[in-house]
């Protein structure tokens, strides 16, 4: 068995989505798709255009009409290169979008890419993903390779996919191939080819690590071998949780920065400047999206019912969770400061999604200040090229401010700062809360 091995496929020339990929496998006999990909989120979608713009015949299936609708419509939350992807497979005959499981069965390969969120009290909810697997599962045909791409718990792979397809009588290795390679994409980011991220994979057996490799090569220049299917789950645990602890800690250092009256990102890029051994993280508002808020969750879950202690991880989580909290608080400092209390201010939000370029709202911070702000007595507006209102986590209904210059505010909060944001309308007499630490280009700001 080989294992730690990382293997290339032969680099293409173009990265349109018209580019001409390398010959592919053969595919298994008597399958009428190359893969299916279960789940077309943020991350099931560019994975299954992936795999079209790489000559393979994909079926591209969701659970939800509104969301096949949303595709085909072509109003997906997508970067470009997969926009144009898109436009290209929904012409032709090798990329056929489903909502029917029955469809699965056809496929010589079964990915499974949906949500692993956690619930209110942080703790991992499984639901999507046992109702994703069962599927897989039960429409389970000799000769698949079955990969679970949705970051979750170690054992996750085994427990949700291997046992089940042994307890239908399927030898793993030799009748089906089980494997797990969690996804990397980093959506809205265009500085990264999603094609060229190197994947992780683990397999069941040795067999089933071969197939998923294989498959994985269809579309990815790099695969990185585990000797395990656990291997590969706790990788995936280690790279976000990783980024959550410096998260961390790059808020607990800009706090302590701007205590001893310091830039935070002056003194961050100046570290930077080492080219070894020290690795960027930018302070913010807190954490969004659904990876670094939940995923280090189903560690800290899973260590629990082992008795496992991992206090640096919790602390971490701690810090996050309480950051959207703490920009409140120095929202209240500000305007203090500056002679107005919070009842009846005018604050204006830019920016309400997680990070920039991206029409994603789950977890962001932004909700959580919004709510808080309204409870301490603040009018609260927001401005978002992405929304046009939304609901927060209180169950307030704000429709999106249209005219920002005439809202007034006494206090504009920096959010997230998309590349379309025009921040125009700020007069020089305003005060602004860069809760991103990089709005030079404000003269009048103050940091978080
Ligand atoms: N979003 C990211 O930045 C990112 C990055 C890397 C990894 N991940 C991981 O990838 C996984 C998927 O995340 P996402 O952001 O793409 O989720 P998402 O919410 O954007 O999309 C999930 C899709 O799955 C569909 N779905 C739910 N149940 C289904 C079922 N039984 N059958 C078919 N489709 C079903 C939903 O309708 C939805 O369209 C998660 O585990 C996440 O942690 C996410």
């Amino acid at each position: 068995m080989t294992t730690f091995e990382s293997i290339t496929r032969p680099q293409r020339t173009d990265d349109t989505a018209t580019w001409s990929a390398p010959p592919q496998p053969a595919a298994r006999a008597g399958f009428d798709f190359d893969v299916a990909i279960v789940g077309l989120g943020y991350v099931g979608l560019p994975t299954a255009l992936a795999y079209h713009g790489s000559n393979s015949r994909v079926l591209a299936l969701d659970v939800s009409e509104r969301r096949i609708a949303v595709i085909r419509a072509q109003q997906a939350d997508l970067l470009e290169v997969d926009q144009a992807r898109l436009a290209v497979a929904l012409d032709h005959p090798g990329f056929v979008l489903s909502t029917d499981p029955d469809d699965l069965s056809r496929a010589a390969a079964v990915i499974v890419c949906v949500p692993t969120p956690v619930d209110e009290h942080l703790i991992p909810d499984l639901t999507i993903l046992r109702a994703a697997t069962a599927m897989v599962v039960e429409h389970a045909v000799a000769g698949q390779v079955l990969m679970l791409t949705s970051t979750s718990y170690v054992g996750c792979t085994d427990d949700l996919l291997a046992k089940p397809l042994a307890e239908r009588g399927f030898t793993i290795g030799a009748d089906v191939f089980v494997a797990f390679s969690a996804e990397r994409i980093d959506p809205g980011n265009a500085s990264f080819d999603h094609d060229e991220v190197p994947r992780v994979v683990g397999g069941a057996t040795a067999e089933c690590e071969e197939e998923a490799t294989k498959l994985l090569l269809r579309y990815v220049t790099n695969v990185h071998r585990v000797r395990s299917l656990a291997a590969a789950e706790m990788t995936k645990l280690l790279e976000n949780t990783f980024r959550a602890v410096n998260i961390a800690l790059a808020n607990e250092f800009a706090d302590i920065c701007r205590s001893l009256d310091l830039n935070p990102a002056d003194v961050v890029d100046a570290a930077a400047t080492k080219p070894y051994g020290f690795m960027p993280f930018l302070a913010g508002p807190g954490v969004g999206g659904h990876c670094i808020p939940c995923d280090p969750h189903y560690l800290l879950w899973q260590l629990r019912k082992q008795r496992v202690a991992a206090p640096m991880i919790t602390q971490a989580m701690v810090e996050i969770a309480a950051r959207p909290h703490r920009v409140v608080d120095r929202v209240q400092e500000v305007l203090s400061a500056a002679g107005t209390g919070m009842l009846g201010t005018r604050v204006l939000v830019v920016g309400i999604a997680y990070k920039p370029d991206v029409a994603d709202l789950r977890e962001s911070p932004a909700l959580e200040i919004l709510d808080e702000l309204i409870q301490r007595g603040a009018t609260v507006g927001f401005v978002d090229d992405h929304f046009d209102a939304v609901t927060l986590p209180s169950g307030a209904r704000l429709t999106a401010v249209t005219d920002p210059a005439a809202f007034g505010a006494q206090l504009v909060v920096l959010h997230t700062r998309h590349a379309s944001a025009d921040l125009g309308f700020i007069e020089p007499h305003q005060l602004v809360l860069d809760t991103t630490y990089r709005g030079v280009d404000v003269p009048q700001r103050i940091i978080l």
